[in-house]
């Protein structure tokens, strides 16, 4: 997606080999406009999919989420991230542990607003891909079926694109990163 390519080559700021900072426009501070025209991207990229919701996990996955659940017209379940376990008469978790954060965490929501549903989920960022199979696992928990899944910037020199990509995963990556370089604030995307 062009527009996002051309945003983070202006306002993305590369912290390391391994982190683009993006507060300029996604995870602090929020640009909107860009937010509809990602969200609509996807809801054009998902028209002929057969799904009952959208999944996001908090925080960052959900602005872009709003708009594609407003354009593709199908609701929207933000996953919470919890650090204990709940009422598993109500609440479906999955552990999780976040390898750029290093930080453990329960992927939680409400079984009934998941339980059989066809779901895509759509996430800011495609590092390791710990959140897309954890988000998996626990839509396989509740017989949900996890469809596709929609991301905004892939780091695919990272594990995550590739070994998503080896099983055979439906993935739609807007801005796809090839490398990041830290001494000249660099991003190189894929062809
Ligand atoms: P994975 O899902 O691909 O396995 O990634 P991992 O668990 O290692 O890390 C996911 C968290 O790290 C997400 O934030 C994601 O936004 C953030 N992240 C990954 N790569 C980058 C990056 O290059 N730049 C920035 N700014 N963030 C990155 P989160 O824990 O879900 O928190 P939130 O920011 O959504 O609240």
């Amino acid at each position: 997606m062009k527009l996002l390519e051309d945003k983070i080559k202006e306002c993305g700021f590369v912290a390391t080999s391994d982190i683009l900072d993006v507060s300029q426009f996604l995870n602090a501070q929020v640009d909107v406009e860009l937010m509809q025209q990602i969200g609509k991207d996807f809801a054009e990229y998902y028209k002929d999919y057969d799904f009952d919701i959208f999944v996001t996990v908090e925080s960052s996955g959900i602005a872009p989420s709003v708009f594609a659940s407003l354009y593709a017209n199908k609701p929207l379940i933000v996953i919470k991230k919890d650090q204990t376990e709940k009422d598993i008469k109500i609440f479906a978790q999955q552990a999780c542990y976040s390898y750029t954060k290093k930080n453990a965490y329960y992927l939680t929501t409400r079984t009934k607003l998941i339980e059989n549903k066809k779901a895509i989920l759509i996430d800011d960022f495609l590092a390791q891909g710990s959140v897309v199979k954890n988000v998996e696992l626990l839509l396989k928990s509740v017989n949900a079926t996890h469809v596709a899944t929609g991301i905004c910037i892939s780091k695919n020199y990272q594990p995550g694109y590739q070994k998503l990509i080896e099983e055979g995963h439906d993935l739609y990556c807007q801005a796809q990163i090839k490398s990041l370089d830290p001494e000249t604030n660099t991003v190189e995307f894929e062809s």
